[in-house]
This record gives C-alpha cells, sequence and structure tokens, in this order.
C-alpha cells in the first residue's frame, strides 16, 4: 500500500472484514487440525487458546495501534514513530522475509485446495473408501506436475487482486462470504460429531493429555497462533493505519481474534471426529483435512454440494490471506525501492512462485519454511513489536490510542504490563525451551 494509493477502507466494517480475511485462511482449516494432531490434540488446544489471549491478542492490538498512530505501512511506521531505533525496522525486513516464505508453502496448499475443487466439482472422490482416499492425496501431492501448475495459477490470482489495489481487491469477497464458510463448517462439524465413533475424535481434541506436552509442542502451539491471526509481521499493522481514530481498536483485536479461534476450533470440530470414525491417523501431517473431509461429504446427504461450496470458499478464504502476505513484499519493494506497483507485484509473485516450486519438489522445503517462519520468525516479530509498544511508545502513547472509546485505565494497565514484560519473556522462554536451549 504505497503512499500514492493509500486509498482505504469505505468503513470500518471494511478493514475489520480485511483484517478477518487475512486471519482467516488455511491456518485455521488447514494448518490448525494438522499441527493439533502431531501435537496431541486437546493440551496443544489449551496452550494455543492461551497464547491467542495472552500474548497474540496483546500483539495484534500493538500493531493496530503502532499503524494507526503511524499512518503508514509497517516499513515507515517504524520509521516514523522512532527515527532513532533502526533495530525495531528489522520487523518490517523480516515480515518481507517471513511473508516469501509463507506464501512460498501457503500457494502449494492452496493449490491442493483447487485441485480438490475441481475433484469436487466433477465428482471424482464420491464412492472411494477412506483408504483409497489417502491414496489418492499422497499420489496427488508427491506428483509434480499438477501442483506446479495450481501454484501458477494461485499466484496469477493473488497479484491479480494485488494489482486492483486495497478496496477493490479486498474488501469486496470477504464480507459475505467468510460467513459462508462459517455456516458450511458449522453444518460440517454437526455431521461429523454424529458419526459413529465420533466420541473418541471429540475427546482427543477436548480432553487434555498434559504427558502430551513438552517444549517442543508449547513452540508449536504459540507459531500456530501468530500464524492463524496473521501477526508478528506488519500485515496487521499495515491495516491498523488504516483505521480512523474513532474507531475502537480494542473491539477490532477482539472480533478478529475471536473469529479467528472460534474457526479454528470448530474445523477441529468437522474434522477429528471424523479422523477417528474413518481410521485415520491425526498425526498424519499435512494431508490430514484432505485425506479426511471428502469421507465426510461422501457419508452426508448433499454431500456433492457441499464439497463443492466448501473448497470453493476455502480458496476464496486462501486468497485474502495471501492477497495479504503478497501485499507486504509488494509495499516494500515500492516504498523502499521505488518499483511502479505493478512491476512490483510481478517481480514478486513470479520469484515467490519459484519458491513455492521448490517446496512441490522437496518436502524438506516445505516443512523447513513452514515451520521457520510461524515458530521462529513471526513470534520473533512479536517480542520486537511488543518491546515497542510496551517500551518506545510507552503508556500514555497507547493509553491515547486506545481512549476513543472511554478506554478503561485498568486494561491499560494490564496490558502495558503484558506487553513490557509477560510477552517478551514468554515468547523468548517458549523459544528457548522448544529449541532446546533451557
Ligand atoms: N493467517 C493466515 C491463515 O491462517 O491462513 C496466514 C497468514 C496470513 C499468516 C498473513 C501471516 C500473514 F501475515
Amino acid at each position: 500500500m504505497s503512499a500514492t494509493s493509500r486509498d482505504g477502507f469505505t468503513n470500518k466494517f471494511g478493514v475489520i472484514a480485511a483484517a478477518a480475511g487475512s486471519a482467516v485462511g488455511l491456518g485455521n482449516i488447514w494448518r490448525f487440525p494438522y499441527v493439533a494432531g502431531e501435537n496431541g490434540g486437546g493440551a496443544f488446544l489449551l496452550v494455543y487458546l492461551l497464547f491467542i489471549v495472552m500474548i497474540g491478542l496483546p500483539v495484534m492490538l500493538s500493531e493496530l495501534l503502532i499503524g494507526r498512530r503511524a499512518q503508514k505501512s509497517v516499513f515507515g511506521a517504524f520509521r516514523t514513530l522512532a527515527p532513532d531505533k533502526p533495530l525495531f525496522m528489522s520487523v518490517g525486513i523480516m515480515g518481507v522475509g517471513a511473508a516469501f516464505m509463507i506464501l512460498a508453502f501457503y500457494a502449494v496448499v492452496a493449490g491442493w485446495t483447487m485441485e480438490y475443487t475441481y475433484l469436487a466439482i466433477t465428482d471424482s472422490l464420491s464412492g472411494m473408501t477412506p483408504s483409497e482416499l489417502s491414496a489418492f492425496f499422497s499420489e496427488f501431492q508427491s506428483s509434480t506436475v499438477g501442483p506446479l501448475v495450481w501454484v501458477g495459477v494461485f499466484m496469477i490470482l493473488t497479484a491479480g487482486i494485488v494489482i486492483g489495489g486495497v478496496k477493490n481487491g479486498i474488501e469486496k469477497y470477504t464480507k459475505i462470504l467468510m460467513p459462508l464458510l462459517l455456516v458450511i463448517i458449522i453444518i460440517l462439524s454437526i455431521k461429523s460429531v454424529s458419526l459413529e465413533g465420533a466420541q473418541a475424535g471429540l475427546a482427543f481434541l477436548f480432553k487434555p493429555d498434559f504427558s502430551k506436552l513438552s517444549g517442543d509442542v508449547i513452540l508449536e502451539a504459540l507459531g500456530q497462533a501468530f500464524f492463524s491471526l496473521s501477526i508478528g509481521m506488519g500485515v496487521i499493522a499495515t491495516y491498523g493505519s488504516y483505521i480512523q481514530k474513532k474507531e475502537n481498536l480494542i473491539h477490532t483485536a477482539v472480533s478478529v481474534s475471536f473469529a479467528d479461534s472460534l474457526i479454528a476450533v470448530l474445523a477441529g470440530v468437522a474434522i477429528f471426529p471424523a479422523v477417528f470414525a474413518f481410521g485415520i491417523d491425526p498425526s498424519s501431517g499435512p494431508g490430514l483435512v484432505f485425506e479426511t473431509l471428502p469421507n465426510v461429504f461422501n457419508s452426508m446427504q448433499g454431500g456433492y454440494i457441499f464439497s463443492v461450496a466448501f473448497f470453493i470458499l476455502l480458496v476464496i478464504a486462501a486468497l485474502t490471506s495471501s492477497v495479504s502476505l503478497l501485499e507486504v513484499v509488494v509495499a516494500y519493494f515500492v516504498e523502499e525501492l521505488g518499483l511502479t506497483r505493478k512491476k512490483a507485484t510481478i517481480i514478486a509473485a513470479s520469484s515467490i512462485s519459484v519458491l513455492g516450486a521448490f517446496c512441490v519438489l522437496s518436502d524438506g522445503a516445505f516443512k523447513f519454511f513452514d515451520w521457520t517462519s510461524s515458530n521462529i520468525l513471526l513470534p520473533l516479530g512479536g517480542i520486537l513489536i511488543a518491546v515497542f509498544a510496551g517500551w518506545v511508545l510507552g503508556r500514555a502513547k497507547v493509553a491515547d490510542e486506545l481512549k476513543a472509546h472511554g478506554g478503561k485505565i485498568y486494561l491499560t494497565g494490564i496490558l502495558m504490563v503484558i506487553l513490557k514484560f509477560i510477552a517478551p519473556l514468554a515468547i523468548s522462554a517458549v523459544f528457548l525451551h522448544g529449541l532446546g536451549l533451557l
């Protein structure tokens, strides 16, 4: 979002919709179930939700208020607010790195989703048994041409929307379609819970087994919280710069975090009962959703319509997130390197597609990008953002940003303690412990 194209959003709901559109995506429906499944279920969910409330929400609020105060996207924001503290500008730079890495594997998974949309439309998966569906996914995932083509298609779509600009690009799609996705997930959850053998899946998701917790699992929960909320890299700060002074940032941060967590938990309810009912291994990794849900569609009345609608909406949810990721890179190229918006978008999208191709060809590259961006880069950005809001901006300015809604003093007090001490220390401790250094 360059200075010249700061066309902004038509109203507050437009910004919330765009921020929610960035947050809600494959992270909720594809990544949350697979990571929860690999990390023991219930205990992971509990730690994840704790991190959302204790760290995610305060960091999101910090990003919003930093962006709004500076009226700039993330690079300019730190430069304007603290010109003498270049360390914090690294949030923007790391954010560009993280956006590259995330978008590379994100495009691959979005590509799988597009393939499954095609399969749903052509009714190609109905009648397959659970083990046939699993084998089908593995074969597709390890093939080359199909997944590569889809990466290209998805990146062209993302680039097309980014070239179109903020207002037309993002706002329009999100408002109607995300609530529709929510409705479909609720219907899927109801079906999944009523399957025979569903109980074990509910127990897996909601009965915490604390013996499953380890440093590694806790780090995964932290990374998932950051990834799912789109925080730690300046995306939300950039949206914050478009929010008017009179709007209530706490309300925005709480709404977006709540909607995002709700969709992740509901995706869990749609998936885990079916995982157990159909005898799938909950720790089967990134393919979990693609191996599981077609079984649910096959077993429900109107499964054809639901599967087509679900996969189309999931592609759109992926697009509203990928647009926000590409926007970070494009804003950097435009604002810092002086490229035109169109040129910046084309260069960024093509180089990310090349990285995406690496992720198609190598599971190692896929896992490396996935793990490092969520568990290292975003939380590191989170520490810097919390420290910046807590120590550099300080209480008076934070309170000033929050006061539009008659800001309660004790809330600002709690927020300051979290930003100054709890978030930076907790993230550092989780890091060091998760990496085996503490
Ligand atoms: N939050 C998105 C999702 O859950 O799918 C992914 C994402 C978008 C992460 C934008 C980070 C980001 F900056």
